[in-house]
């Protein structure tokens, strides 16, 4: 319909106008981006009837026009353009082969309205929801058993509109889990790029049983206060990469997940494969990158490298419990800069948090190789705090070259450690005796490993588009 819009507007303009004058129009109306794909065919959500006053409800919209554009999935992929404006909607669902791109001043507006979100069942890895028993709000942007989809923009923007949700969890009023911002399960090739997500109602952004997950230049705000609102949980994905985020937030600002307890381990999915790199965050209250507490399905080849944490409760922290099972194993972190923290480091295996009580009270938790290097940290309240299993120690913890400052009113003692195993070297204040010191010249005894992820090659191209609309 586009295509036919383009020829009506040259026609009437060749008359008046030199070719060369008109051909300069759609190239003055084309705009440029990266991503995994380019489509062959694009629509506006103008053309489906959007309205972006910030009051009109577009959920049918947002799902006509994706469900129109669907039928190029087999024909060359297809792309809707969000324009300026706050366009309100509810949940919708994405399609294959397909591009969602949002203009620098389109917002696109959570509705506040319950019924504007349907309710989807649990994550059979997880059993329940995680705010009530039963079922979950689907996300604003949902998608599932997809191949080759991608979320993007000129940073245009997501308002969760998270507030009243908030309210209705402190008030104890939910009888469903809140919805995410975004939320792709069961999917293959996914890009979320350069977008501004604010305010969601809980978790951020949230790739589920999927593989080849990048995420890119992504900007997540919310108050430090407010309630589970994590910024990107690769939750039982394969070949995922995070980069490039900026993340201020009341919950961890990555949480590596797979699944809970007895349904995380009948389910059996780890999280593997994973890079995370040049990552800010801000979390007060939480984590820089947290591994757990749901691991049950095992968590595994995570790769952290040039962070930086400001006024964060700790960096890497790793959570686990009895019944868990799983285990988080190969963890390589590096290059870490932490000002004002209360702890550098952070693990434990009494974290409890169970989703019935019928977890399996033998089902012990390995935590094993895990290295930390190239690290400076100051103003920090306690250096570390690692709590392992008596009857599960945690292993093969490598700590080299890592500077931690404390804080004028630190804690007495910087390090406590019970039930874990390892080595340092080069690490100041000295470490506990169970990490044992390897000496000054094992300064890089730490692994990092050098060889690539696949998803380290996995490379964006530049798609350029002609607005005929
Ligand atoms: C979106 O997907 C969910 C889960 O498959 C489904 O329950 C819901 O009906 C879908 N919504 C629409 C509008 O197709
Ligand atoms: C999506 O994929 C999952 C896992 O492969 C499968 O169990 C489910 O039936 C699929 N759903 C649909 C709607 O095709
Ligand atoms: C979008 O934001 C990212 C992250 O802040 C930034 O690197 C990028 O240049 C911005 N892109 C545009 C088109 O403004
Ligand atoms: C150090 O941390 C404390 C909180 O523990 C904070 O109040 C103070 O401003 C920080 N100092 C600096 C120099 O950042
Ligand atoms: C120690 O870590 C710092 C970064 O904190 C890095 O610049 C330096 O090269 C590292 N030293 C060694 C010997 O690896």
């Amino acid at each position: 319909m586009d295509v036919l819009l383009l020829l009506l507007a040259l026609m009437v303009a060749l008359p008046s106008l030199s070719v060369v004058e008109s051909r300069k129009s759609p190239v003055l109306n084309s705009f440029q981006y990266c991503a995994v794909s380019c489509r062959a065919y694009g629509a506006s959500l103008i053309d489906f009837g959007g309205v972006g006053d910030g009051t009109t409800l577009n959920t049918n919209v947002f799902q006509t026009a994706i469900d129109h554009l669907s039928q190029y999935s087999s024909n060359g992929g297809s792309q809707l353009y969000v324009p300026p404006g706050k366009w309100l909607t509810g949940s919708f669902n994405l399609t294959s082969h397909f591009t969602l791109f949002l203009h620098k001043d389109a917002v696109i507006l959570a509705s506040q309205d319950e019924n504007d979100w349907p309710v989807i069942d649990p994550l059979p890895s997880y059993g329940r929801g995680r705010d009530a028993q039963g079922g979950r709000f689907s996300s604003l942007i949902f998608g599932t058993n997809l191949t080759d989809v991608v979320i993007t923009g000129d940073n245009g923007t997501l308002d969760g509109q998270g507030e009243l949700w908030w309210q209705k969890f402190h008030n104890g009023e939910l009888k469903y889990t809140r919805p995410y911002l975004i939320e792709i399960m069961y999917s293959t090739d996914v890009q979320i790029s350069n977008l501004i997500l604010v305010n969601s109602p809980s978790w951020n952004v949230h790739p589920v049983y999927s593989s080849n997950v990048i995420v890119q230049g992504i900007t997540i705000l919310a108050p430090v206060h407010s309630p589970n609102t994590d910024g990107i949980n690769p939750d039982s994905c394969t070949n995922t990469r995070i980069e490039d985020c900026y993340i201020v937030s009341g919950d961890d600002c990555v949480a590596v997940k797979s699944g809970w307890d007895e349904y995380g381990i009948a389910y059996g999915m780890p999280t593997k494969q994973l890079v995370i790199r040049r990552l800010t965050c801000i979390s007060p209250t939480s984590a820089v990158i947290a591994l757990g507490s749901e691991m049950s399905g095992g968590i595994q080849d995570v790769r952290a490298e040039d962070i930086v944490a400001i006024n964060t409760e700790s960096g890497v922290r790793i959570k686990t419990a009895v019944g868990r099972g799983g285990y988080v194993k190969d963890i390589y972190v590096r290059r870490m800069t932490m000002k004002t923290m209360k702890w550098a480091f952070w693990m434990t295996g009494n974290y409890g948090s169970h989703a019935d009580n019928n977890f399996d009270p033998n089902a012990l938790p390995v935590i094993q190789n895990i290295n930390y290097r190239d690290m400076v940290a100051e103003n920090v309240t306690i250096a570390a705090t690692l709590e392992g299993l008596s009857n599960a120690p945690f292993t093969g913890i490598c700590i080299s070259n890592v500077t931690i400052e404390l804080a004028k009113k630190a804690k007495k003692v910087p390090w406590t450690c019970t039930d874990v195993a390892g080595i340092s070297s080069g690490v100041t204040p000295v470490p506990c005796d169970q990490l044992q010191d390897q000496g000054p010249e094992k300064i890089g005894a730490c692994t990092f490993p050098e060889y690539p992820l696949p998803i380290d090659d996995v490379e964006v191209q530049t798609c350029t588009y002609y607005k005929n609309f």
